[in-house]
């Protein structure tokens, strides 16, 4: 497939060139740009410090307290509990909670929720429920009112998702081919996702992760956001296939599989050329032939010149087909031309050993060459 890009012009000899012709265009891949691939994401660890967390905390981390003016009411432990204490919910299912609190060391249980506010209670649990959640950043709160006339309080932490309606690929202002060696923005479209904060977007090469990105918008609310990764496509990446898959990191309190998405394929062309592999000099030996090769893509147009006129090339070489040999060369970069001096030797025994040498030599180009 990769050779097949390339107009290969075989001068009817056997090439028995030197080595030592040195600007020969030997590809080297352009470097490739930084790729941070991560590792698949281990599985995402549990919200961290939202003090109001853990379930079964007797004391919570740092309760909440407010209290009447001038009362003290720091060395009153705050024993709610809530159950579950981490919830993700997806946007439009139930959602019910139970705070409760051990001991009667209180007056009142209630909850602090703009949705389905339950009564106060003198029970020792009330539970919050709704049938449908649709609101994004709801922020309920459980609270004691305490005998000593204090009130602690007990965040829940809840996230309210929606996966992605769509997730598209595109390339930043560009339409139609690339031009090897250039730098390319890929653009990944997620649309209607919340929240977007723990949406993780890998690009993708046929099966190949280039890098993730991650945005830093908190908006709780569906969002349509784009994300960007740069490429610099090399002649190999002719007709590779660029994709995107949008991933929405919840954590184990999350769905057991994490809503994905992906994009449809994005077909790169890659075009390049006229790039020429040949030597500046050559020895060939009578009746051999060389190869120069001579690529692009789309394939160039090819013209041989010897001493300024043009020249089909000889079947069978002979001495005076020794010379300056100029390829001109017309591909998608434009026009280009590469002049060589090719010297013929005479007979087939008398330079074998130093034709071989050289032999290996060009071998040796072409296999660079070709990797
Ligand atoms: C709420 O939790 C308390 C304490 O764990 C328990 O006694 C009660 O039955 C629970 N209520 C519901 C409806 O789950
Ligand atoms: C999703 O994106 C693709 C590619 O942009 C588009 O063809 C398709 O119509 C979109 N589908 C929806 C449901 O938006
Ligand atoms: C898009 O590309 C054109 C030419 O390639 C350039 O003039 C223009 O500034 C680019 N626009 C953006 C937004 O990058
Ligand atoms: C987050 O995204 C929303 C919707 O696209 C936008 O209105 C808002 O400005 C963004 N916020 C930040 C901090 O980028
Ligand atoms: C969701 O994103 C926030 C902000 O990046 C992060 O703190 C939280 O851990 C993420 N949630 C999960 C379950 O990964
Ligand atoms: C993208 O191409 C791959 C490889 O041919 C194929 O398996 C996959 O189904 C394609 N994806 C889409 C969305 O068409
Ligand atoms: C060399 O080859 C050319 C054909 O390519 C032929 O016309 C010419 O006569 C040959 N010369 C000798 C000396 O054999
Ligand atoms: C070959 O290239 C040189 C410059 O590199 C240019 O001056 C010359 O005209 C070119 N010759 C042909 C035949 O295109």
């Amino acid at each position: 497939m990769f050779t097949s890009r390339w107009s290969v012009v075989f001068l009817l000899f056997r090439l028995f060139s030197s080595v030592n012709s040195s600007p020969v265009p030997i590809y080297t891949p352009a470097p490739t740009h930084p790729l941070q691939i991560s590792p698949p994401t281990p599985s995402p660890t549990i919200l961290p410090s939202l003090p109001t967390s853990s379930p079964l905390s007797t004391p919570p981390p740092s309760p909440h307290f407010s209290s009447d003016p001038g009362e003290s009411a720091k060395s009153v432990l705050c024993p709610l509990t809530v159950s579950p204490s981490i919830l993700v919910v997806r946007f439009k299912d139930p959602v019910k909670v139970n705070c409760s609190v051990p001991a009667m060391s209180f007056s009142a249980l209630g909850w602090e929720v703009s949705l389905a506010k339950p009564e106060l209670t003198t029970e020792h649990f009330l539970v919050w429920s709704v049938d449908s959640m649709t609101d994004w950043s709801v922020k309920p709160a459980c609270f004691a009112l305490v005998e000593q006339g204090g009130q602690c309080q007990l965040d829940l932490s809840l996230i309210v998702y929606k996966p992605p309606d769509n997730v598209s690929i595109s390339v930043d202002n560009h339409t139609g081919s690339m031009i090897e060696g250039r730098q390319y923005t890929l653009l990944c479209t997620v649309y209607n996702v919340a929240p977007v904060e723990n949406v993780t977007v890998t690009f993708y090469k046929e099966q190949t992760p280039l890098g993730q990105v991650q945005s830093s918008n908190t908006t709780k609310t569906p969002v349509t956001e784009i994300f960007s990764w740069n490429i610099c496509p090399k002649k190999e990446d002719d007709g590779v296939r660029y994709w995107c898959e949008a991933k929405l990191e919840l954590g184990p309190e999350g769905p057991q599989n994490p809503p994905v998405a992906i994009s449809q394929n994005l077909s790169a062309r890659v075009h390049f050329g006229p790039q020429f592999a040949c030597p500046t000099r050559m020895w060939i030996r009578e009746g051999e032939s060389l190869g120069c090769e001579v690529g692009g893509n789309p394939p160039p147009l090819v013209i041989w010149y010897k001493d300024g006129e043009v020249v089909d090339l000889p079947s069978h070489s002979n001495l005076t087909h020794a010379g300056k040999y100029t390829v001109w060369a017309e591909g998608f970069l434009g026009k280009k031309n590469f002049t060589m001096e090719v010297e013929v030797l005479p007979g087939s025994g008398t330079a074998n050993s130093f034709n071989r040498h050289f032999l290996f030599g060009v071998l040796l180009i072409q296999t660079t060459y070709w990797l």
